[in-house]
C-alpha cells in the first residue's frame, strides 16, 4: 500500500526479530530459568552477561532449539518456532566447545553450511576468503581442525556460522580461548561485520568489559533470572539491582540506614554511622531498603590547595594498596572508622604512596541509590 521503501525498512527495524515469552527451564526440581519475556530487534547485538551457572547457555540453546523449553513460546521473525527442530530455524549458533568436525580441514569446516545450503561455488568462495580474513587464519585454510589450538578452534567455528548468514546468530562465550590484544581486534571485527552484514548477534560472555564494549542492549542474568535489561550506559551508570552494581564495574557500596532531606538536598547515613551528602534530589519513597553505590571514579582525591568546604565534606583514610591498571590507578583506602573504599585515580593526579594520609570526597551525582529487592524462592 505505501510504496515507500524507506519506511517499509524502519517498520520492519523495529519488529522483533525473536519474540520470547514467558520461556523457562527446569532440570527435574532445578529451575534453570525462571519465566522470561524478552524482545530482540533486527539488527541488534544483544549480550547475555552473567556469572557461571546463571542460565546463559540455557536460553542461547532454547533460541537456537537444542534445547527444549519447560513452558513458554519463541517467535522467529513472526513465526512460532518452538517446536521446531534446529535445522528448520534460521539461526546458527557457535557452541561453547566450538563443535567443528574433526575429519575435514579448516576451510571445509567452514564451508560446510554453504554446501548444504546451496549457495553458489562463486559466493561461497568470496564468503569463506572473508571469514578466514575475518578470523585470521590466512594460510592455514588446510589445516586439520585437530591440530589447532583452542583459540585457533574457536574462531573455526565463528566462521562457519558467519558464511551461512543467518537471520539471528548466537555466538556462545565465542572469544574466551583467545589471548587479550587478538581478543581485542575480534571484538572489534565481530561488530563490524555485524553491522555490515546486519546479522541479528545474541552474544554470551560473562566478561562484563567485552559485554559493555560490544553490545547494544545487555541482559544481566542471575540464578535464571533477569537482573536488569538496558543499554550499556544504562547496566554501568544507572544499575537497577545490587547484584548488577556489583557484578558490573566495581563499586563501593554501603546500606542506607537513615535518609534525612534538607532543602531539597538528600543526605543518608550509611552502616558505618557516617552521613554522605547525595546533593539536590527526591527522596525516594519510604519503606524500602537501599544501598549505596558510588563507583571508584565518582570518588575524587582533594588535593591540598582545595576550597574549605569541601575538606569539611571530605573524609580522611590511608591508603593500603594501590592497583595499577594503566589508564588510571585504584587506590584501597581505609577511612578513620574501618571502612575501605576504593578510588580511581587519573594519570593526571601525583601518585600517591601506600601509607599516606588523603582526603576524598564523593562526587554526589555519581552516587546512586539502589532499592534492595526481595528475592523470595
Ligand atoms: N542438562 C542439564 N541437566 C541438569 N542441569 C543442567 C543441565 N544443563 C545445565 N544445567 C544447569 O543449569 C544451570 C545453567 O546452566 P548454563 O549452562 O545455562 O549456565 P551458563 O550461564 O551458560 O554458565 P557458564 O558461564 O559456566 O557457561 C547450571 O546450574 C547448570 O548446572
Ligand atoms: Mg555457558
Amino acid at each position: 500500500m505505501n510504496g515507500d521503501p524507506k519506511e517499509k525498512y524502519e517498520m520492519k527495524k523495529s519488529d522483533p526479530m525473536v519474540r520470547i515469552q514467558d520461556l523457562q527451564k527446569s532440570f527435574g526440581d532445578f529451575t534453570a530459568l525462571h519465566p522470561l519475556t524478552l524482545d530482540i530487534f533486527a539488527g541488534e547485538f544483544l549480550t547475555f552477561l552473567g556469572p557461571s551457572g546463571c542460565g546463559k547457555t540455557t536460553l542461547l540453546r532454547m533460541i537456537s532449539g537444542f534445547e527444549e523449553p519447560t513452558g513458554g513460546t519463541i517467535y522467529l521473525d513472526g513465526v512460532d518456532v518452538t517446536s521446531f527442530p534446529p535445522h528448520r530455524r534460521d539461526v546458527n549458533q557457535v557452541f561453547q566447545s566450538y563443535a567443528l568436525f574433526p575429519h575435514l580441514n579448516v576451510q571445509e569446516n567452514i564451508e560446510f553450511g554453504l554446501k548444504m545450503k546451496k549457495i553458489s561455488k562463486s559466493e561461497s568462495k568470496s564468503r569463506v576468503e572473508q571469514a578466514i580474513q575475518l578470523i585470521q587464519l590466512q594460510g592455514m585454510e588446510r589445516r586439520k581442525t585437530t591440530e589447532l589450538s583452542g583459540g585457533q578452534k574457536q574462531r573455526v567455528a565463528m566462521a562457519r556460522a558467519i558464511v551461512c548468514r543467518p537471520k539471528v546468530l548466537l555466538l556462545d562465550e565465542p572469544l574466551s580461548a583467545l589471548d587479550a590484544q587478538l581478543r581485542h581486534q575480534m571484538q572489534v571485527e565481530l561488530k563490524r561485520i555485524q553491522s555490515q552484514l546486519g546479522i541479528t548477534f545474541v552474544f554470551v560472555t560473562h566478561d562484563q568489559e567485552e559485554a559493555l564494549a560490544m553490545s547494544d542492549r545487555i541482559l544481566v542474568m542471575n540464578r535464571g533470572s533477569v537482573e536488569q535489561i538496558g543499554t550499556s550506559f544504562e547496566i554501568y551508570h544507572q544499575p537497577a539491582t545490587p547484584f548488577v552494581a556489583s557484578f558490573i564495574g566495581s563499586s563501593n557500596r554501603m546500606a542506607v540506614i537513615e535518609m534525612r532531606s534538607d532543602e531539597g538536598k538528600l543526605k543518608v547515613r550509611v552502616d558505618s554511622g557516617r552521613w554522605i551528602s547525595l546533593g539536590k534530589r527526591e527522596e525516594p519513597k519510604s519503606g524500602a531498603k537501599f544501598i549505596l553505590s558510588v563507583r571508584p571514579e565518582g570518588i575524587e582525591v582533594v588535593g591540598e590547595e582545595s576550597k574549605e568546604e569541601s575538606i569539611e565534606e571530605s573524609i580522611e583514610g590511608r591508603v593500603i594498596q594501590i592497583l595499577f591498571r594503566g589508564d588510571q590507578s585504584h587506590l584501597f583506602v581505609r577511612d578513620l572508622l574501618g571502612v575501605e573504599w576504593r578510588i580511581a585515580q587519573s594519570a593526571r593526579q601525583r601518585p600517591y604512596r601506600v601509607g599516606e594520609l588523603i582526603r576524598f570526597t564523593i562526587t554526589p551525582l555519581a552516587a546512586i541509590l539502589i532499592e534492595e529487592r526481595n528475592k523470595g524462592g
